[in-house]
């Protein structure tokens, strides 16, 4: 650890980590170049599009805001822990099955954004669908896909377990990333 770091602990998809972090550092990096859990995507970095979105203790936030440090002793979901080794997350399922993926860049952020979403409202209107994606842009413009997907898995019956962590012992870093977005 130098001056300029900072160990911290840290549950990430269910596997809890000791790291040392700069102290500058946003979650963001930390997650990505750290972590190497380059399934959250670096965007704008100001908080503006939602690609970095992940939840903290449950909470969805843009990791492009939050420092690394900030997240000692926090619980964190990226988008590589709602798949359960090969078995996709049902939101998953449903943006595969709609079509919602088109570049794939913003679809990490929606799903996530989507799972805390269905984790609090399992059976939520159009219009809370888009509310509770209103923070995720897609410049493919695939929207009506998008929430027709949210739509689809609170209809199969996507419960309060859509935002579980990996449980722990499973490997990560072995675990594929599912999401279908470039790095
Ligand atoms: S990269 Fe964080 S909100 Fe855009
Ligand atoms: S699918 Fe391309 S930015 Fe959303």
């Amino acid at each position: 650890m130098t001056a300029e770091s900072r160990s911290i602990e840290v549950t990430v998809n269910g596997r809890g980590r000791t790291i040392d972090v700069l102290a500058h550092h946003t979650l963001l990096e930390v997650l990505r170049d750290d972590l190497g859990l380059t399934g959250t995507k670096e965007c704008c970095l100001v908080g503006e599009c939602g690609a970095c979105t992940v939840l903290v203790d449950d909470v969805s936030v843009d990791s492009c805001l939050m420092l690394g440090v900030e997240a000692d002793g926090a619980s964190i979901t990226t988008v590589e822990g709602l798949a359960v080794g090969e078995r996709l997350h049902p939101l998953q399922q449903a943006f595969l099955d709609t079509g919602a993926a088109q570049c794939g860049f913003c679809i990490p952020g929606q799903l996530v954004s989507a799972a805390a979403l269905l984790a609090e409202t399992p059976h939520p209107t159009r219009a809370e669908i888009e509310e509770g994606l209103a923070g995720n842009l897609c410049r493919c413009a695939g929207y009506e896909q998008i929430i027709e997907a949210v739509a689809l898995a609170a209809n199969r019956g996507t419960s309060a377990a859509v935002a579980r962590p990996v449980p722990v012992g499973v490997d990560v870093a072995s675990t594929p990333d599912a999401n279908v977005a470039p790095q």
